[in-house]
């Protein structure tokens, strides 16, 4: 299926402030020059925030973790999770067209939201609340014909209970997710051949289950009544605050937009922040080489011709130099190698720094010095 974006698109996006709050959480997960990694849940939020993922969306994500549009792109299109358009206000309904599902009646609950919802996929309705697709196996097959709406599963439908699921949840509640025909998981549904002794309190005895209960927020979405999230070695001082990624990176159009827009006095708060990322401290520099005569920095695996240029342009000359960098250090490091941010903690230039300071080798020095081997 080819994946586009929508044809209509916003002039701007931002994160909310909470949001914006959660997903520095989320980046601080990765190491430093590793926040890439952190795309999909940050694209999610967005597609949380606005019901869908717009172009200023993508971008706006992209710009926060230092990555081109076109990676981005590539991810909000491969993902079907991740919806290109508008979909309804209240909930966007995935029914599962594949084999189970189908055998069980797939077609008859499609043909419910063509009555109840609009005669095509991705269609809104005309009240603006709902829309529907029709997804591959969503991995609920014992429990067929389900479909996915909001974040729960909703299972072992009929024509009727999924008609009742959407009138429900257009008068404002919150149905309860799972089978709708009294099954408590996937157990045969002539009843429980195992595990008989819950006491008749099922939902007590999954995690899962329980908690999706008491949160109830299946098609609730992003509000601002979220308590922000916190990681909890955010507040330890043992690793570094990260900031946005590339906030220094020139911004288009769309994204001085938005961030005009974060800029307002509501946000200012979150705003200060991205204004001025400090990541770690800044190392102890020199002028120039001791006696003229700068050690071969080459010799530390990861470091080549240009790294060495670009360490040598920071003022680190010397082995003993880099073997000397706390962990604050590394990280200040790590973020100001332009162009290669994070080399120095994943190639563990301090380690070999160190051997090589002391007068040892490490294997690649050994290596290189035989072989006239340099890293690129
Ligand atoms: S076939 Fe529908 S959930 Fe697997």
């Amino acid at each position: 299926m080819l994946r586009r974006l929508h044809h209509e698109q916003p002039s701007s996006f931002a994160f909310t402030p909470a949001n914006l709050d959660w997903a520095q959480g989320q980046i601080s997960k990765f190491p430093v020059g590793r926040q890439a990694s952190a795309i999909i849940p940050l694209l999610f939020r967005a597609q949380e925030q606005e019901g869908w993922l717009s172009r200023p969306a993508i971008e706006y994500v992209a710009d926060m973790l230092d990555m081109p549009y076109i990676r981005a792109l590539e991810v909000a299109t491969f993902y079907f999770m991740f919806q290109l358009a508008p979909v309804g206000s209240v909930a966007h309904i995935q029914i599962c067209g594949t084999t189970s599902c189908m055998i069980c009646g797939a077609e008859d609950l499609m043909k419910v939201c063509k009555d109840k919802i609009a005669a095509h996929p991705f269609e809104i309705s005309a009240d603006g609340k709902f829309s529907w697709e029709e997804v591959e196996c969503l991995g609920a097959c014992t429990n067929a014909p389900m479909a996915q709406i909001g974040k729960d599963y909703y299972e072992d439908l009929t024509e009727e209970s999924l008609a009742k699921l959407i009138d429900d949840m257009a008068a404002g509640a919150t149905p309860k997710a799972g089978s709708q025909t009294g099954r408590f998981s996937s157990e045969p549904a002539s009843g429980l051949t195992s595990c008989t002794d819950t006491k008749g309190d099922k939902e007590a005895y999954n995690g899962s289950v329980n908690l999706a209960v008491t949160i109830g927020d299946s098609i609730k979405r992003i509000d601002g009544t979220e308590v922000p999230f916190s990681a909890p070695w955010q507040s330890s001082g043992q690793f570094p605050a990260i900031g946005i990624m590339g906030a220094n990176r020139p911004k288009s159009a769309v994204q001085q937009a938005a961030a005009a827009k974060t800029a307002a006095p509501a946000a200012a708060p979150a705003a200060a922040a991205a204004a001025a990322p400090v990541v770690g401290a800044k190392p102890a520099v020199m002028d120039a080489a001791r006696d003229g005569k700068a050690d071969d920095l080459k010799m530390i695996k990861g470091v080549g011709p240009k790294l060495e240029a670009l360490l040598n342009s920071m003022g680190f000359f010397h082995f003993d130099q880099v073997a000397a960098w706390t962990e604050a250090e590394l990280a200040w490091v790590d973020d100001n190698l332009e162009g290669f941010k994070g080399r120095a903690s994943r190639d563990e230039w301090v380690g070999q720094a160190k051997l090589l300071a002391g007068g040892g080798e490490t294997e690649f020095s050994a290596r290189a010095k035989k072989d006239g081997i340099y890293e690129a």
